[in-house]
């Protein structure tokens, strides 16, 4: 394979690069990544036949840049994720937080999956759902709904199709979880209908208004934040209890903290796993 051409990027537009990416998603490119730049965006800008990062910056203000500016944010957003990430998280849901929100009173308990990547997260939700309602002797009367969103398309796109291959197939997964929740597909696992039913994924980002997704018992925001200032976590968070009910829930990634970052939520660590709980 031809090795791949490096940009050269020069400081004015390396500083103009950071300040379109923090405005378009939030995301702080800190100072000396222009070999990530470089490494995520080469390929794009020679698909598109455009010169340098300079080029980029003068297309992508250009009438019709749009669609530009959706691959460009594919490209920059680190999609990381696995099957069963925090895996006390799950525990403390299926475990504490499901009981206690099944007594509840009102229609479907609803669960936002923020940043879902490629869609395991939201599964997973979905799985653990269905344990517990396995599990559930007196027949669990409210149904669920998760809501799985990311800015990213593609993205959204792979997790819609429901299918994994490869490390995204396995990394995570016990052979058991594996046969419960997949049905073969080839050399690849799809989930199963039942899983995915529960799921509804769309396009959304953190930084715009939450307004028009409704109310949630629980909300996993996990491992995005970091990628944000400091006044944009705090934002988003205080932006998440409006659209919490009371005594819902919020996760955070394991090395996220809500310190200093909003006083609205109480910290209740169970089962392993640590999550925020709305103050009444
Ligand atoms: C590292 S993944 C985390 C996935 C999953 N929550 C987990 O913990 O495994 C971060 C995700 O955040 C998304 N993201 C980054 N900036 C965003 C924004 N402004 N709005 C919505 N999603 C964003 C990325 O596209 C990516 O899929």
């Amino acid at each position: 394979m031809q090795p791949r051409a490096t940009l050269s990027i020069n400081p004015v537009e390396y500083r103009e690069f950071q300040e379109f990416l923090q405005q378009a998603c939030g995301i702080l490119l800190g100072s000396g990544k222009e070999y990530l730049v470089s490494s995520r965006l080469s390929a794009l800008l020679a698909e598109q036949d455009i010169d340098g990062l300079g080029g980029l910056l003068r297309t992508l203000k250009a009438p019709g840049g749009q669609g530009l500016k959706v691959r460009v944010i594919d490209a920059m957003t680190t999609n990381e994720t696995f099957w069963y990430r925090d895996v006390s998280h799950f525990e403390l849901l299926r475990q504490k937080i499901f009981p206690e929100l099944e007594k509840r009173p009102g229609g479907a308990m609803r669960i936002w999956s923020a940043a879902c990547s490629s869609g395991q997260e939201p599964y997973n939700l979905s799985m653990t759902v269905e344990e517990y309602l396995g599990a559930s002797r007196n027949g669990y009367n409210r149904s669920v709904e998760i809501l799985a969103t990311d800015i990213s398309t593609r993205m959204l796109e792979q997790a819609r199709s429901g299918i994994y291959c490869g490390v995204a197939a396995d990394r995570g997964l016990t052979s058991e979880q594996s046969r419960r929740f997949f049905v073969p597909k080839r050399d690849c696992l799809e989930v199963l209908p039942e899983i995915r039913r529960r799921v509804h994924f769309r396009e959304l980002n953190l930084t715009s208004s939450f307004a028009v997704l409704g109310r949630f018992d629980v909300i996993f925001c996990r491992n995005v934040l970091i990628y944000f200032s400091h006044d944009l976590k705090r934002d988003i968070i205080n932006r998440m209890a409006q659209v919490l009910n009371p005594g819902g829930y919020l996760f955070l990634g394991s090395t996220e903290s809500i310190n200093q970052l909003s006083d609205r939520f109480e910290m209740r660590v169970d089962s392993g796993g640590i999550a925020y709980r709305l103050k009444d």
